[in-house]
């Protein structure tokens, strides 16, 4: 299919200088598998010194970015800025943010066209929760997310979309492989229908929710998931075993 494995891991707003240093220590020693792409995210305020320690070859992502280059936004960090340390992704419209920040679809589409301009590469995540999934909105809701995206930029080349169904997020129950690739492939279809065929090819879907180092391998299966991003378990060694997911 050609479409790179991506392996994204959400610390979100865990971590203290002596976990920077270790996790940081471990995944520097982590063999990266060629094919594959991974992606930390640790919190705004360690991002640059996890930057400058970690190799290269291991990209950074921060987990949030604003819609203006600079000015009066006290506590907001724009994409410029990200650029300028050097941070070439941000990951935005976590339903963490949609949920306890208000994040609406519009917002989230604004802030990615804003970061992509900037320079930087968006994570973009979508999902339905609990009581939408058990009234069959999941389809109506990420097709709803995803266009919100959709309506605001023109190219996706330097996007990964994450689907994140709130239910799986940090509770354990993860998705099986067969619901993650159904909503995957409705997503690419969607993207089909409405972006056009060369982006649903070549745009990667990945999934979020409870991943760990023993079910990443089933997942990874699934001709439409083309990689995860991890929170809880992205802070612990099983990390390097969701590295290799595909492998
Ligand atoms: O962004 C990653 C995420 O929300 C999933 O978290 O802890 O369920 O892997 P977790």
């Amino acid at each position: 299919m050609g479409r790179n494995f991506f392996v994204g891991g959400n610390w979100k707003m865990n971590g203290s200088l002596a976990q920077v240093k270790s996790l940081v220590a471990q995944l520097n020693n982590t063999v990266i598998p060629s094919g594959t792409e991974v992606v930390i995210s640790p919190p705004a305020i360690y991002i640059d010194r996890v930057r400058q320690e970690l190799k290269p070859e291991i990209g950074v992502a921060a987990q949030n970015s604003y819609t203006k280059a600079s000015g009066a936004f006290t506590g907001e960090i724009s994409p410029e800025q990200l650029k300028d340390l050097g941070i070439d992704w941000v990951i935005l419209g976590h339903s963490e943010r949609r949920e306890y920040f208000n994040e609406s679809d519009e917002f989230v589409g604004e802030k990615t066209a804003h970061a992509l301009a900037a320079g930087v590469s968006v994570i973009a995540c979508i999902g339905e929760k609990l009581e939408e999934r058990e009234t069959d909105k999941t389809t109506e809701v990420v097709t709803r997310q995803l266009k919100g995206i959709a309506d605001k930029i023109n190219d996706w080349t330097n996007v990964v979309v994450a689907y994140e169904p709130v239910w799986a997020i940090g509770t354990g129950k993860v998705a099986t492989p067969d619901q993650a690739q159904e909503v995957h492939a409705t997503l690419r279809k969607w993207l089909a229908d409405n972006v056009s065929e060369s982006v649903a090819e070549s745009t990667r879907i990945i999934y979020g929710g409870s991943v760990n180092g023993s079910n990443a391998a089933e997942l990874a299966k699934k001709e439409d998931i083309d990689g995860f991003l991890v929170g809880g378990a992205c802070l612990k060694p099983e990390f390097s075993n969701i590295i290799a997911a595909r492998l």
